[in-house]
């Protein structure tokens, strides 16, 4: 069987992008003064639906499911099969997240309005786990203990989840679902550039596990762009798991893991696995001018902090502002500073804390915290407190409503997806025989008050360690709609700048009236309260703009561009498009009229 070419990245004119700021942060110095910029996305058009994913030949898969007659469900449970095998370095079967999805009213009984649901299938920790299992006897942080091997992996879901809201939502039959995957597997795929960056950066921990080594090294050396990369044992797997979905549960694929786990220090046994459960959330909604908000709610973190920096801009006009005005930027950086130390604070798995989502997200609260912010001056983040509790308390809800893919359908069901194995090459460890590679999930924990993540994130009690409790997400899959009808749905990977990224592109899109391919193209800016530094995106802004943000005290990094979004917006005369990150390698897959790749 020939292997499975892809096209080459469309936009070549920038050479190193971090599409992970972890990895960023964690391995690299981040700050660049070259002058690259982004390339424009490309646009894609069509009536019917799209696929949009991190890799061509994933949105290759959603759309062929399409083509077959499958809806949004069928075809978003097929991309996230082929992402597991062409994309296993962020996400997979090995990893978990979380999905929203809508549904118009015509296509659900006793329904008045379009219906958004939220399913997290996140990793949860095994029953062993306790609170300071990264400590050492010294009390101290074991470096690397939740980034690296078994004991940094958590249950996973993705498995679970695609099977639930296929079981509810889908058309087509499970089985031909996951076919494309295999296929992507058993022929293999050719490696690309960006795989190769990310197999180098982690060829230390990789080569350290046999099976890991086996299948993604050549004798310990990283493949190749133009390699074709064949995974026996996940096509195998996926065989497995299209034959009877729980096999990965209860079945021989558990044992297997549970096996490889005992045998290498790991926590998750067969009782973690045969009780894991996806959870159906109410997702968190919100107003932002005439449009309707909603996102993915607690244990990702991503939804409230989403609404809460969009609440804190309330009615400024941004768009006469203009979008790379320095007070357009101070006031989102100032906004996105209070919304992470809120973060540190309240924010956890709500079936083990309790989350204040209403008052973090009413627009009084936002109100308070807008008048603390001073345009012509930053505030150091050390004199930037998560709100007290007391003051919280004031605040109540103040209205009736709440690697990413995005598919449409025709009839308009979307679903908005975001999941991971977290860091690149997740734990960096393959359950023996099964091809799985498995997540570091555990790192997305506090593992000790105010000691900073992957994603230099802190956190305290709301996210401490505790046995089945979900780690915090950034993971911010969004679906937006206006007078009860699909606007645009977005979503990105890249740790704790995701919720910025994706405030970004929703902005770029309602505010700015950027069209998609502009929306997820234009360059980006961060901050996340601590480290204290906004960072922006080279090339995206003036020396002056700059000049003055530093003025206004920001410690300012430049960093190359960061994030790998995707959205699709339809359009007013009810076309979608869509669009894929030019700094990652994703692609828009229409179908239908128009689409042109029909
Ligand atoms: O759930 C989270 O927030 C992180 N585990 C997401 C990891 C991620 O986006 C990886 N970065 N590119």
């Amino acid at each position: 069987m020939p292997s499975i070419r892809y096209p080459k990245i469309k936009n070549q004119n920038f050479t190193i992008i971090f599409t992970c700021l972890g990895v960023c942060i964690s391995l690299f110095g981040c700050t660049s003064n070259s002058q690259k910029s982004t390339s424009l996305a490309e646009l894609e058009t069509s009536k019917q639906g799209m696929v949009v994913s991190a890799h061509p030949l994933a949105s290759e898969a959603g759309q062929l499911i399409l083509q077959k007659g499958g809806n949004a469900v069928d075809a978003a449970v097929a991309t996230a099969f082929a992402i597991s095998v062409v994309e296993p370095f962020s996400a997979g079967i090995g990893g978990g997240g979380f999905l929203l999805l809508g549904t118009p009213p015509e296509n659900l009984e006793n329904q008045q309005k379009y219906k958004i649901q939220a399913l997290d299938f996140r990793e949860r920790a095994p029953k062993a786990a306790t609170r300071n299992m990264y400590l050492n006897q010294q009390g101290e942080v074991e470096k690397r203990a939740s980034l690296d091997g078994h004991l940094a992996v958590g249950v996973p879901g993705t498995v679970a989840g695609l099977y639930t809201v296929h079981k509810y939502y889908g058309k087509l039959p499970w089985s031909e679902l996951l076919q494309p995957a295999i296929n992507y597997a058993s022929n293999g795929f050719e490696v690309s550039d960006r795989f190769r960056d990310r197999l180098e950066r982690r060829l230390d921990i990789i080569n350290k596990n046999p099976e890991a080594r086996e299948i993604f090294t050549k004798d310990g050396k990283a493949y190749q762009p133009g390699d074709v990369l064949i995974q026996n044992d996940k096509a195998q797997t996926l065989k497995t798991i299209a034959e009877n979905p729980q096999s990965f549960y209860t079945g021989k694929i558990a044992e297997a893991i549970a096996t490889d786990m005992k045998a290498n220090g790991g926590l998750i046994t067969l009782e973690d696995l045969k009780d894991y459960t996806p959870i159906w959330r109410n997702p968190v909604c919100g107003k932002f001018r005439q449009n309707k908000i909603c996102a993915m709610p607690p244990p990702s973190s991503g939804g409230v902090h989403l609404l809460q920096i969009l609440n804190i801009v309330g009615d400024t006009n941004l768009r006469q502002w203009g979008r790379k005005n320095p007070d357009t930027i101070h006031l989102l950086a100032e906004a996105m500073r209070i919304a992470y130390a809120d973060r540190s604070k309240y924010l956890g798995d709500p079936d083990f804390v309790n989350v204040p989502v209403k008052q973090l997200t009413s627009r009084g609260y936002a109100r308070k915290r807008r008048q603390e912010i001073n345009q012509k001056q930053a505030k150091p983040s050390r004199k930037v407190q998560p709100a007290a509790p007391e003051t919280l308390g004031r605040y109540i809800w103040e209205s009736p409503d709440t690697t990413h893919l995005t598919v449409v359908d025709e009839e308009r069901n979307v679903i908005s997806m975001t999941f991971t194995v977290n860091g690149s090459f997740g734990a960096g460890v393959v359950a023996a025989g099964t091809g799985i590679l498995l997540n570091n999930e555990m790192d997305d924990f506090a593992v000790a008050p105010g000691v900073p993540n992957l994603y230099g994130l802190v956190g305290g009690e709301a996210n401490a360690i505790t046995p089945e409790k979900t780690p915090l997400s950034s993971m911010t899959p969004v679906i937006v709609t206006r007078d009860g009808k699909l606007v645009m749905a977005a979503g990105a990977p890249g740790g704790s700048t995701i919720i910025t990224t994706v405030l970004q592109v929703v902005l770029n899109v309602l505010e700015y009236k950027m069209n998609v391919a502009e929306a997820v193209s234009a360059p980006r800016f961060h901050h996340q309260w601590l480290p204290d530094r906004l960072i922006l995106e080279t090339g995206g802004f003036s020396e002056a703009t700059v000049d003055e943000l530093r003025q206004r005290g920001h410690n300012i990094e430049m960093w190359d561009g960061w994030g790998n979004a995707n959205a699709v917006v339809v359009t007013e005369n009810g076309k979608l498009e869509g669009a894929a990150d030019p700094r990652g390698e994703g692609e828009a897959r229409g179908v239908g009229e128009s689409g042109s790749r029909e």
